[in-house]
């Protein structure tokens, strides 16, 4: 075999609660976030799919259980929804998500796969959205009693626990760039929301710790490798800079060091943002470091330092430019630039950087539009694209495996198609097809069948 992988790494796929499960209102789940702004602004999502249905993983489960089995997957990650768990802030228990979750975890464990579960996968309820979110610390202390009843609830048979999912995105995606409820522009609450999410990340890590519960906990970053136009610039070398302080060091640092970058925390006090920390949570953040990071890697970030001054509104904006070059290699549909070195890279800076902390692919994957176009006569998708994706992300995966770098895993996103927040159902990551049109009926991709057997085979040639 000519790539090679341990036989104890984890081959699987990730979702989320809010992107499979749907069901609101019902079986006593409170609202969130996402659930509320559909209602606002329905015209906003792709084709006017909001998250009530989604691929109903509630009530299918168990077919979707029997099919990531045939797909080869030994471990799947979604995550727990807070609004399913407890009904309000005091924390009333809702014993139907108990037990929805429960039969999840043991339908997972049957079939062999283990279950990966993360605690906020962009799903603020709306009971503390009211209070302002993470605008507000005590929703932070809110979340680690969440956290804390999970590890009580499910921490017997789960051992891999995810605080939460692509937090930058919460503070960018609901606080600057408006892609995210509550779709404001304010770089200051930007910051303000990013450290309570911090706090709340490295608390729930210590409520983990007190429980006693065996196994370990991480927090899951989408990683932007920056890289400017002209290396021999200076001013273009610091836009880069800026980019990863703000995109990346942002989290990796204060979850895996325990401290924030000073040259961020400058910035952020030059800009006139920087949120004041209490020492004592400065504490909490430096003694509660994770075991082990889950990264999401899509595409790179190509910066140039901006050419004409900026007086917009989007802070990160004023330092760099985004830009593309001729002969950039792109997702066929998303746009996305697909650049599989940067996985290397990743896997180095951890390596090198990190003291090379145990750490997995969490997300890696290819959304296509219209993906009804490559089914074949027997109405299987043809993706060949998707094999030709995961197999160029592995190749340099590999090699850094084979350098020493602490990779335990790889999840693609997704098992199945999924909800993608306002995107709906227009771009398809699965590799089981849910066919929305005809009762959401599934059935597995050509990239299913080849994952299959790399699994089986432990690598490819
Ligand atoms: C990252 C997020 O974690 C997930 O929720 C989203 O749907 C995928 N990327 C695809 O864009």
């Amino acid at each position: 075999m000519k790539y090679q992988f341990n036989d104890n790494f984890l081959w699987g796929a990730a979702s989320s609660g809010p992107q499979s499960e749907g069901t609101f209102p019902g079986d006593g789940k409170a609202e969130t976030e996402w659930d509320y702004w559909f209602k606002q602004v329905p015209e906003q999502f792709f084709d006017g799919v909001g998250p009530s249905v989604t691929s109903d993983f509630y009530h299918k489960y168990k077919e979707y259980v029997k099919l990531m089995k045939e797909i080869g997957m030994n471990s799947y990650r979604t995550s727990i929804q807070w609004s399913r768990i407890f009904k309000d802030r005091e924390g009333t228990v809702n014993e139907e998500g108990v037990t929805f979750y429960q039969a999840v975890i043991d339908e997972l464990l049957r079939e062999g796969i283990e279950p990966v579960l993360c605690l906020h996968h962009f799903d603020m309820p709306m009971y503390w959205m009211e209070k302002g979110g993470f605008e507000n610390r005590e929703t932070a202390e809110g979340f680690a009693a969440f956290a804390a009843k999970c590890f009580e609830l499910f921490g017997g048979k789960v051992k891999r626990w995810i605080t939460f999912n692509e937090p930058i995105v919460i503070a960018e995606g609901g606080y600057i760039y408006k892609r995210h409820y509550p779709a404001v522009c304010d770089a200051k609450k930007a910051a303000l929301v990013g450290y309570h999410i911090q706090l709340a990340s490295s608390m729930a890590v210590r409520e983990f710790r007190k429980s006693g519960r065996e196994g370990s906990i991480g927090i899951v970053l989408n990683l932007t490798p920056t890289y400017c136009k002209d290396p021999d610039n200076e001013e273009d070398r610091r836009s880069a800079e800026i980019a990863d302080l703000l995109f990346n060091k942002s989290f990796l640092d204060p979850s895996i060091r325990g401290e924030y970058p000073e040259k961020l925390v400058k910035l952020l006090k030059e800009e006139g943002i920087c949120p004041e920390a209490a020492e004592e949570d400065l504490e909490i953040i430096r003694n509660n470091t994770v075991d082990f990071l889950g990264v999401n890697y899509y595409h790179p970030r190509r910066v140039t330092r901006r050419s004409t001054p900026y007086d917009g509104p989007l802070m990160p904006e004023k330092y760099f430019e985004e830009y593309t070059f001729e002969g950039q290699k792109m997702n066929f549909s998303r746009g996305w630039e697909i650049y599989e070195p940067a996985i290397y890279e990743i896997a180095v800076n951890l390596r090198d950087h990190y003291g090379n902390i145990p750490w997995y692919i969490s997300e890696n994957g290819m959304g296509v539009q219209d993906e009804e176009q490559f089914l074949d006569r027997n109405g299987i998708v043809e993706d060949d694209y998707r094999i030709e994706f995961i197999r160029d992300h592995l190749i340099w995966l590999n090699k850094a495996i084979g350098e020493g770098c602490n990779c335990f895993g790889y999840h693609l996103w997704a098992p199945f198609d999924c909800w993608s927040w306002r995107n709906a159902y227009k771009n398809r990551y699965g590799m089981i097809r849910v066919d929305i049109k005809n009762g959401g009926a599934l059935s597995i991709k050509k990239s299913g069948r080849w994952f299959k057997q790399v699994t089986e085979d432990h690598g490819f040639c």
